[in-house]
C-alpha cells in the first residue's frame, strides 16, 4: 500500500538508551536511513542532553524527547517551549500532572513555530495495583489508566504513551485522532529483557500504533541495520 493511500502509516522510534552523546553518530549510521526518529531519554539527556540533540539534528533526524514532564503548569510549559527550539519533534507529559498542566503543555506546544507534538503517560507500567494503594488511588488500575488517557486528550494532548496491548482499547474509548506511541516491542525470536508485556512490530502496527518505540532490539543487535530492516520488514507487511 502507498503513503498517500495509507497517511497513518507507523514509524519507528530507536530510543538511544546510551550514556554518551558519542556512542549516537556510529549507531545512527549502521541504521536504515528510512527510520527517522530517535528517542533521548533521561539518561542520554542529563548526561549530554544538548549534544545528543545537536547531533541528531545535523544528521537530518527526528527527536522523541522522553522526559515525562511532571510540574507545575507554568514550569512545563516553559520547558515545552524551550524543546520547541531545540527540535524536538515529540515530547512527554505525565498525565498525572492535572488537567492545568497538560493544558499549558498543549497551550504552549500549539504557540511554537513548529509545533512539538505532546504525549502523555498514563499510568507508569512498573506500578502495579498494590502501588496505586499505596498513592492512594482506589480505582483498578486499567481504569485509572483509561481515565487519565481520556484527561490528557481532553486537555489537548495529541497522544498517548501506552502499551501495545492497550492500543485497540485506546482506539475504541478515544477514536482515531491521538497518536499511540508504543514501547514494548520485540520480534517473535526476540529476548523479551525486562519487558512484561512485548507485541510484535505487526501486532502493534495492526492495534494502532503510530510510533513502534525500539531500543534493545536494534541497538543491542549484533547487526543493528539488518534488526531495523527486519522490523521495518514486518511493519509494512502489515495491512
Ligand atoms: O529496549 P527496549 O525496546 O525495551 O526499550 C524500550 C524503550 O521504551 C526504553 O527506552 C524504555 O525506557 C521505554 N519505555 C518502556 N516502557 C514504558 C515506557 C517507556 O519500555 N512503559
Amino acid at each position: 500500500m502507498s503513503d498517500a493511500q495509507n497517511p497513518r502509516k507507523s514509524s519507528v522510534i530507536v530510543a538511544l538508551d546510551v550514556p554518551q552523546a558519542a556512542d549516537i553518530e556510529p549507531l545512527v549510521k549502521k541504521i536504515p536511513c528510512e527510520i527517522e526518529w530517535y528517542k533521548v531519554g533521561l539518561e542520554l539527556f542529563i548526561s549530554e542532553g544538548h549534544k545528543a540533540i545537536q547531533i541528531l539534528t545535523d544528521m537530518g533526524k527526528q527527536i522523541f524527547l522522553d522526559l515525562k514532564l511532571h510540574d507545575i503548569p507554568r514550569t512545563v510549559e516553559r520547558a515545552v517551549h524551550t524543546a520547541s527550539a531545540h527540535n524536538v519533534g515529540l515530547l512527554t507529559v505525565h498525565a498525572s500532572g492535572g488537567p492545568a498542566m497538560l493544558r499549558a503543555a498543549a497551550e504552549a506546544a500549539q504557540a511554537c513555530d513548529n509545533p512539538p507534538l505532546v504525549v502523555a503517560v498514563t499510568a507508569l507500567t512498573s506500578l502495579d495495583q498494590s502501588d496505586l494503594t499505596a498513592l492512594g488511588v482506589s480505582r483498578d488500575l486499567k481504569e485509572h489508566a483509561r481515565a487519565l488517557g481520556r484527561l490528557a486528550i481532553d486537555s489537548g494532548i495529541d497522544g498517548l504513551v501506552c502499551s501495545p496491548h492497550e492500543a485497540a482499547a485506546l482506539r475504541g474509548d478515544l477514536g482515531s485522532d491521538p497518536i499511540l506511541v508504543t514501547p514494548g516491542i520485540r520480534m517473535p525470536e526476540g529476548d523479551v529483557g525486562d519487558q512484561k508485556r512485548v507485541a510484535t512490530p505487526a501486532d502493534a502496527v495492526a492495534a494502532g500504533s503510530d510510533f513502534l518505540v525500539v531500543g534493545r532490539p536494534i541497538v543491542q543487535a549484533n547487526n543493528p541495520e539488518q534488526a531495523a530492516a527486519k522490523i521495518l520488514k514486518q511493519m509494512n507487511e502489515t495491512p
